[in-house]
């Protein structure tokens, strides 16, 4: 049996979404997109291989339960994986007959709209990478995975970019500031639910691709003037017009799934108020403090500076009380009586 290969890889949440695929066997999509890679020790996934010549079939645990192995893309990850380790004799032909057994584990809920393949993806393949002793592009391998595991690979900011070629070779990963650039963003998570989605974000941009007119303006007028403009406030550090670009972004990408027919509806009740609340608190505040996100979930992320996480922490918990604790308490004053 191999040695037991254990790594980490966090979670990342976009800014401007990627919506969409040019190819669905490649995983290519039809715009560039931009997110923000969170510190591992918040939300991340935790994977751990290992090659074993006793075991009749590939294993995959997932959250301490035993999925079927038959995911093609699953297979796809391995397959290359394996495919490159013999080009490269990176490990022997008896090492490479030997199944796999992969265990796998989040520290937050999967499939929720809360970004869980992007880091279960990163994390597999950088783990069986090192099984196999591979050097490659682990984010190319990712994006087999998942589109947006590829982002996951790099920390800070991070464009995916679309690129044109059919082969995929240019949509890749690229790092636009590393983590330490803006030290004092933070992002805060609204957990609306934890439930499992209805529509897989596979299912819905496909759907997507299929019937929404929006999507086809939102890929060719909306997209790539966002990400540029984006870039340019992450490097200079411009929160008000990164703040504005991220939520209008996500604001579009609704629209399109609504416009997708049958259309896709992720955010609830509960994820429009947050958008009321924060537009109402940017207003009060005369500046713009605080930008939400939504990926395909009622879950809300939302981008604030370090400084106003005590502030928005108590503004959330004055809108949406929860039983334990009395979070009027210590508000401060420009709060009272909000909304
Ligand atoms: C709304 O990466 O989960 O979170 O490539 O089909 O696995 P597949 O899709 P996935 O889609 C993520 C969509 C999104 C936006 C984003 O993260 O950019």
């Amino acid at each position: 049996m191999s040695g037991i290969i254990t790594v980490t890889a966090p979670v990342n949440i976009a800014v401007i979404k990627y919506w969409g695929k040019r190819d669905e066997d490649l995983i290519l999509p039809l715009n560039d997109s931009v997110s923000a890679t969170l510190d591992t020790n918040v939300m991340c996934a935790k994977t751990s291989v290992c090659a074993r010549p006793d075991i009749n079939e590939n294993e995959i645990w997932l959250n301490k339960l035993k999925e079927p192995f038959n995911n093609k893309r699953l297979q796809n990850c391995l397959g290359e994986i394996k495919g490159i380790a013999r080009a490269q004799k990176s490990v022997d032909e008896e090492f490479l007959s030997w199944n796999v057994r992969i265990y796998s584990e989040n520290n937050f809920p999967t499939a929720a709209g809360l970004a869980s393949s992007a880091a279960g993806y990163a994390c597999l393949v950088t783990a069986l990478a090192k099984l196999y002793k591979v050097k490659t592009d682990i984010s190319a391998l990712a994006r087999l995975g998942s589109g947006s595991a590829c982002r996951s690979v790099y920390g800070g900011f991070v464009r995916w970019h679309a690129g044109v070629k059919p082969d995929g070779s240019d949509s890749v990963a690229t790092q636009i500031v590393n983590s330490l650039h803006w030290p004092e963003m933070r992002v805060l998570v609204l957990v609306v639910a934890d439930t499992k989605k209805h529509t897989s974000s596979s299912k819905g941009m496909q759907c997507s691709v299929a019937t929404s007119e929006l999507l086809k303006y939102r890929v060719q007028n909306s997209v790539p003037k966002r990400v540029n403009d984006i870039c340019k406030a992450i490097k200079d550090k411009n929160f008000a017009t990164f703040a504005e670009i991220t939520m209008k972004d996500s604001n579009q990408f609704h629209a399109v799934c609504l416009d997708t027919y049958p259309p896709c509806v992720y955010m609830r009740d509960v994820s429009h108020k947050i958008v009321e609340v924060m537009h109402k608190y940017n207003e009060i505040c005369g500046q713009t403090k605080v930008a939400y996100t939504f990926d395909a979930g009622p879950n809300a992320c939302l981008y604030l500076l370090e400084k106003d996480v005590p502030e928005v922490i108590a503004l959330i918990k004055k809108v949406f009380p929860t039983t334990k604790q009395d979070f009027v308490k210590g508000l401060p004053e420009s709060l009272e009586g909000f909304p």
